[in-house]
């Protein structure tokens, strides 16, 4: 005969599991909130793991709701289905009840909106993720109040254990909040200097790495290290023909003491590659803005990377950062392998894993974005503004990564409007429809820095607090700008009549 206690048994244990889980889970996501956790290269798995972990506790929860109404006594109090999903609808421990009922509510909430994340706006999912600390107390004071092993000892000892856990892990997120937001005010400080002030360094290599490809390396005048730099980042050369242009870096984001770059001779260059390949010596100084990264290496567990020319260059970073445990796989497409400066090096470092299609060698085109449309992996292109334009027609938004070093024209037939702005800290300020965004603001003094002015560099970038842009420029998806809530004000305009701003640390 089946045990009467069964479903009780069931719920006090479901519930003890549900509560550590969610204890785990929060100290988790507090840690690599807080990049604790984040010191090892690329830790897709640990975001995984703390999905994973946030599931379990939701899908226990339920399991200890459900338990609860199976279970003879809760029956009998009353306890059925309205009780356990409205607040105060039951009138067995009403208050406990709710508390739990909330915390169910809260926990739900927050998993769809990670499940979304992507397509939710940054400030929504951010504040629904902060919920979670609000269900780690919920529990915590419904289980006070409602758990019958109350009394026992490895009742009391196991909730404390997590209740000073959490608190513990509340603390640490304050501490290192407030040790975050100092560093961010300073950041924002010198970034009001280095942004407008530009680092003279001096060219100390020259190399011929094709007949059109010219290799640079760049050297810091001062001693000491040189700005770090992540895999995907660039730099702007601010060149003596009054022009500047952004490179990929490619060397090795360990080498603190130089920055290199290669640089393709541009047929019907505008005087940028051809100053570079006709002009550039060695000893010559060039001011140059520090690196700025608009495609950053994402965690995830696999990846195909795809390069067309010389857009194989932010892509060597990227895979020389990668251990050799990590999956990926490189599509190179370029006229002819003299063309292609890194094919041999390359196909020798990591056989197996590169593909290289010479059009001089398969005169077939290779469906790169038909690839990369069928693959499952993360997909990080580079390249030409026609092989670009096929991934994003391919490939959907949340797998695409693209950098653009061509302006797309997104204006033409807009008829822009005015709109009001509102720059966080500094003020308040009326675009006229024939000015650009950022124009009126660096008038107005805001410590925001245009380089190429025609939304390709990603200079100018401002977060949005409120309002709704409208994106013109080219630097990245408008589905990746959306979800971290950012927007390019030297092109870009606004959809509502008001944009709340802020500058970007
Ligand atoms: S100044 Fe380059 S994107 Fe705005």
């Amino acid at each position: 005969m089946t045990d009467p206690h069964l479903w009780w048994y069931a719920s006090r244990a479901s519930a003890i599991v549900a509560w550590s889980l969610l204890t785990l889970t929060t100290l988790w996501g507090i840690l690599l909130a807080t990049r604790v956790l984040r010191v090892a290269d690329n830790p897709a798995w640990l975001r995984i793991v703390h999905a994973h972990l946030s599931t379990i506790a939701l899908v226990m929860t339920l399991i200890h709701v459900g338990s609860l109404l199976l279970d003879p006594y809760m029956r009998s109090q009353g306890f059925g289905i309205p009780a356990a999903l409205v607040p105060y609808a039951s009138t067995f421990k009403p208050l406990a009840l709710t508390l739990g009922i909330v915390a169910l509510y809260l926990m739900i909430a927050v998993a769809l909106s990670a499940s979304a994340m992507r397509f939710l706006p940054r400030r929504l999912w951010k504040g629904l993720h902060y919920a979670s600390y609000l269900v780690v107390a919920l529990v915590a004071v419904h289980a006070g109040m409602a758990g019958t092993d109350r009394g026992s000892t490895w009742y009391v000892s196991l909730s404390t254990a997590l209740i000073v856990a959490a608190a513990i892990a509340a603390i640490v997120r304050r501490i290192v909040g407030s040790v975050a937001a100092q560093r961010r005010r300073a950041a924002a400080k010198a970034r009001r200097v280095t942004l407008r002030t530009p680092t003279p360094m001096r060219v100390s290599e020259l190399r011929a790495l094709t007949d059109d490809v010219r290799g640079i390396r760049l050297v810091s005048l001062e001693p000491g290290p040189l700005p770090p730099w992540t895999p995907g980042s660039h730099i702007t050369l601010h060149l003596p023909n009054d022009l500047e242009r952004r490179y990929s870096l490619c060397g090795d984001p360990a080498d603190r003491h130089g920055y290199e770059i290669a640089v393709q001779l541009e047929p019907d260059s505008a005087g940028g590659s051809r100053y570079i390949h006709e002009t550039l010596r060695i000893g010559q100084v060039l001011p140059v803005d520090p690196p700025r990264n608009n495609l950053p290496l994402e965690p995830a567990p696999d990846y195909l990377f795809i390069a067309g020319g010389i857009g194989i260059t932010p892509i060597l970073a990227m895979i020389g950062s990668l251990p050799p445990s990590r999956n990926w796989e490189l599509l190179y497409l370029g006229r002819s392998r003299r063309t292609m400066a890194f094919a041999a090096m390359l196909e020798e470092r990591y056989p197996g894993r590169v593909t290289i299609h010479a059009r001089d060698e398969h005169p077939d085109r290779m469906p790169a974005a038909h690839i990369a449309a069928l693959s499952t992996a993360q997909v990080y292109a580079c390249g030409p503004n026609a092989l670009l334009d096929e991934m994003v027609e391919a490939v959907p938004a949340d797998r695409l990564h693209i950098e653009r070093f061509v302006a797309l024209d997104r204006a033409s037939g807009l008829d822009p409007k005015p709109v009001q702005v509102d720059l966080a800290g500094v003020g308040t300020f009326r675009v006229a429809a024939d000015r650009s965004i950022l124009d009126v603001l660096e008038e107005a003094g805001a410590p925001i820095a245009g380089s190429c002015r025609e939304g390709v560099c990603g200079a100018c970038q401002l977060r949005v607090l409120d309002g709704t842009p409208l994106h013109l420029d080219s630097v990245h998806a408008d589905a990746d700008k959306d979800a971290a809530g950012v927007m390019y004000p030297c092109v870009s305009r606004s959809v509502s009549d008001r944009l709340v701003v802020d500058i970007v640390d």
